[in-house]
């Protein structure tokens, strides 16, 4: 019996079906890859499982896509071709489930728990993470952008249905679009035209490199939550720059390594707290927009659905804790998810 009808109905992005409207974020496990950074079986059968239990889109979390940008050290290398068959493998063991399968490409920049971290400009991170960035000539930041296209091909080659591009949190990109974080004097500086072009030579780099109907979403900041930092009218402006070069979709999220929000946001916050972004960013674009932040029931993500505030609902922690969560929506359970005490937190 299927009652959350907004959450199990069936949407298009780009030449992708999705079953339902819920997808999986992008999380960074730190675990279920080799000494190549190749991915293993412990990673695949963690994915499987949720893929088992309903979850309409699946994304592997923070891929790195060159070694300068590998976040943490367990996370999946994306930067040469040898990582392809083991990509093959784990897709194989996720199709059998009927879930769109994507991988979240991402570069640390200064946010890297590494010493040869880089960056816009060579200003550390505002917590977290130690240590001052080398700042990128123009023939890195080139290099880089030609890795993001070179990844992309490489899932698309493995069989994934989509990637997304991780434009959020204060990684890489964020720190090129953030005026606090990128002091440039050169084309990829001050200006929003400059501070932007990186995402947009990128993004056309990946079009061409995987196709142009090859499914691309792109994660944005609605609000960097710190000083100096990325706002909501800055991602209202950018949203239909990036649907007009390609996205296929935009998920909107929120905060930075040192912001006053948490980028994952602690009980004591409401539940549904960025989906105002994403809401806002629905205005200003046709192409679909994910909502996230604490959705951890599905009801709660229906009526999100139902609102209009945004197309697709992104859990994160929820589906950790639970990968047969959407199954036992979908039958009716609902009283499935992570519930502590009361039912409220
Ligand atoms: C362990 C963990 C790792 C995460 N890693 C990533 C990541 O690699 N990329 C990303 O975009 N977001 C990452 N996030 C953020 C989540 O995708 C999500 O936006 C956040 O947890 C809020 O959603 P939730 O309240 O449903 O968990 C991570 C979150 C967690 C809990």
């Amino acid at each position: 019996m299927t009652i959350l009808k907004h959450l199990f109905s069936p949407i298009q992005i780009g030449r992708m079906t999705a079953k339902n409207r819920l997808l999986m974020s992008a999380m960074s496990i730190n675990f279920g890859v080799d000494e190549n950074g190749y991915v293993t079986d412990q990673l695949t059968g963690y994915l499987a499982a949720r893929a088992r239990g309903g979850t309409g889109m699946i994304l592997v979390g923070g891929g790195g896509v060159h070694p300068t940008g590998l976040e943490l050290p367990g996370l999946p290398a994306l930067w040469d071709d040898g990582c392809i068959p083991a990509l093959k493998k784990m897709v194989e063991a996720v199709k059998p489930f009927d879930t769109c399968f994507g991988v979240q490409l991402m570069h640390g920049g200064r946010q890297s728990y590494h010493d040869r971290k880089v960056a816009p400009s060579p200003i550390p991170a505002p917590a977290v993470v130690k240590g001052i960035p080398k700042e990128l000539t123009v023939e890195e930041i080139a290099e880089l952008v030609a890795s993001f296209g070179d990844a992309t091909r490489r899932c698309r080659d493995a069989g994934f249905d989509f990637v997304e591009v991780h434009g959020a949190h204060g990684y890489l990109i964020n720190q090129f679009l953030s005026p606090n974080s990128n002091y440039r004097e050169d084309q990829y500086g001050g200006s929003f035209e400059n501070r932007t072009r990186f995402f947009l030579e990128l993004l056309a780099d990946i079009k061409a490199k995987a196709g142009a109907d090859f499914p691309v979403g792109l994660r944005i900041n609605g609000e960097d939550y710190i000083d100096g930092g990325w706002t909501l009218n800055d991602a209202l402006r950018l949203a239909p720059i990036l649907e007009k070069n390609g996205a296929d979709y935009l998920h909107v999220s929120a905060g930075v390594y040192g912001s006053k929000q948490l980028t994952i946001p602690s009980m004591y916050v409401e539940h549904g707290c960025f989906v105002h972004l994403a809401e806002a960013v629905k205005q200003v674009v046709t192409i679909p927009v994910v909502g996230v932040g604490r959705i951890k029931s599905p009801e709660l993500a229906d009526r999100i659905l139902k609102e209009g505030r945004a197309d697709v609902v992104a859990m994160g922690r929820a589906l950790i804790a639970d990968p047969m969560l959407p199954e036992k929506a979908r039958a009716g359970n609902l009283k499935c998810g992570s519930r502590v005490f009361d039912g409220r937190r």
